[in-house]
């Protein structure tokens, strides 16, 4: 497999020996592979993201084939066509085959590791770190589904039968499905969808985030690198409007979405209002995610799995922590060493590889969250905000807010905005009720050394993902299958032993002998 930037990588433009800077980094105590110096001079953004030319040239590059011509109405039928006639011939290949080629998909992101990292950091302003994190988890997805193609889709399931029948069971794809990515994950989660509804037998249409067309760009030539027919994969760039259309095009068959709760009930809806089939929704939205701490806790833990939960990624996952439920009795003790710990966090520029934290992804979303801090400002207190004036554009300082209740907040703020509320934990049956009425249910943690009081917390709270003794973000393929209910999501969970046969359709074959 070639590198799909295969003529513009050279091992001499890897810096002779970047350890020798992180080591002298005081603030830094992990090593960090050496970063992709791909950058020539840079020029850098008002997010930090480096515009130069060489950057251009060299980090990204015009697709080796002609994708369909994006954002319109002729776009979306072309790919739909398209995708139609490829489907048949893809199922028919069976798991092993598809599976194959998702292995291959996964060796051409490993070959093209650094690269893709770069173009993380300057597309969507993703610290090298969250790059690095990105591309295995893409990886994993691909590898992960492969093996799950062979073991259910390879070839007929066979069922107890009467005698004189043989009975056995199908797994087939479903036919065209639609992939509606978000901009945050913009390799790991494009990847993922695809790798699933591709190895369940679908031809598919991806429509990544606008902010991040790229790097949707990227993995589509990787995966024909890696020998997906081209037929079967439809790249269509474009905003919500394209997204729409392609939603309401009659002939799809299935939707996989991850983004917000707002636009899976428009797609849910959209959906419900066609002709045509009856086309599942396969949807990962977003969370009002708690952590509990009780009086056992260790404080330094506590505070380690808090700031990363709640600050990686510029606090931009739909996992990140977004309550903290501190114990009446240790919360000043904890919240002391949490806002002088915050002072530790480096933030800049995301290609950096001392940067814990980059930009928000636009204006409009960092409008959204200087908007909340100035209400909470009134209406709670702002313990801390790190300072980034210094920076511009669309930087955004951390912050921890102390809620007077859980009763100031009811959505999502998706940022890096933590807020803090007291509680008395023998009281944990009403408070965590109260959490869950709210009506997420994705990422739950708990910071005890009782076993109970975690059990408490899991029946109070219902969440998809619940974290014991550790951070709530950074699920792992395969071992943390990801996903939510409720407000979060339709269930599926990513990554999971249970997530292909939902890209799936069976058939039931049974032959008299
Ligand atoms: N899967 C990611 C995490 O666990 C969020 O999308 O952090």
């Amino acid at each position: 497999v070639h590198s799909f930037l295969d003529d513009d990588v050279s091992p001499d433009v890897v810096a002779a020996d970047p350890m020798a800077t992180l080591e002298a980094n005081p603030h830094r105590h992990r090593r960090l592979p050496p970063p992709p110096q791909l950058f020539g001079a840079s020029r850098k953004n008002s997010t930090g993201r480096d515009l130069s030319v060489e950057a251009d040239r060299e980090a990204l590059r015009k697709p080796k084939q002609k994708l369909s011509e994006s954002g319109t109405s002729v776009a979306v039928d072309v790919a739909v066509t398209t995708a139609l006639k490829a489907h048949k011939e893809w199922d028919a290949r069976g798991g092993a085959e598809r599976g194959a080629i998702l292995r291959a998909m996964a060796d051409a992101l490993q070959a093209n590791h650094d690269p893709l990292c770069a173009l993380i950091a300057r597309e969507a302003g993703r610290s090298l770190q969250d790059g690095i994190d990105e591309v295995r988890e893409a990886i994993d997805f691909c590898r992960y589904y492969a093996a799950e193609a062979e073991r259910l889709l390879a070839g007929p399931i066979a069922l107890p039968s009467p005698a004189g029948e043989t009975d056995h069971l199908e797994l087939h794809g479903r036919g065209v499905f639609v992939c509606i990515s978000p901009w945050n994950f913009p390799l790991a989660i494009f990847t993922g969808q695809l790798a699933a509804a591709l190895a369940a037998g679908n031809a598919v249409i991806a429509k990544p985030a606008e902010q991040t067309p790229r790097i949707a760009e990227a993995a589509v030539n990787l995966f024909y690198e890696a020998g997906l027919p081209r037929d079967v994969l439809q790249l269509v760039q474009g905003d919500g409007k394209v997204g729409g259309e392609l939603v309401g095009d009659p002939r799809i068959a299935g939707v996989a979405f991850t983004g917000s709760t707002e636009v899976a009930r428009i797609i849910n809806r959209t959906l419900a209002a066609k002709d045509g089939p009856i086309v599942p929704l396969i949807a990962e939205t977003g969370g009002l995610n708690g952590m509990f701490i009780d009086t056992t806790a260790l404080k330094e833990q506590v505070v380690d799995d808090v700031i990363a939960s709640a600050f990686q990624s510029a606090g931009q996952r739909c996992s990140s922590l977004r309550v903290l439920f501190l114990p009446n009795d240790t919360a000043d003790g904890i919240l002391e060493t949490l806002l002088g710990a915050m002072d530790t966090l480096v933030i800049g520029d995301p290609a950096d590889p001392f940067t814990d934290i980059g930009p928000i992804i636009d204006a409009e979303a960092k409008a959204n969250l200087d908007k909340h801090i100035a209400k909470m400002r009134t209406e709670a207190k702002v313990l801390k905000q790190l300072d980034v004036s210094k920076l511009g554009g669309n930087f955004f300082g951390p912050a921890v807010i102390e809620l007077k209740s859980l009763d100031q907040i009811d959505k999502e703020v998706f940022g890096p905005i933590l807020h803090v509320v007291r509680y008395d934990p023998s009281d944990i049956a009403n408070v965590g009720a109260k959490l869950a009425a709210k009506g997420y249910g994705l990422t739950l943690g708990v910071h005890s050394r009782l076993e109970s009081f975690a059990d408490d917390v899991k029946k109070a709270v219902p969440a998809g993902n619940v974290y014991v003794n550790r951070t709530i973000v950074g699920a792992v393929v395969g071992v943390q299958p990801f996903g939510g209910s409720g407000l979060s999501g339709t269930g599926p969970k990513a990554g999971g032993p249970f997530y292909l046969p939902r890209f799936a359709e069976e058939r039931a074959i049974s032959v008299n002998i």
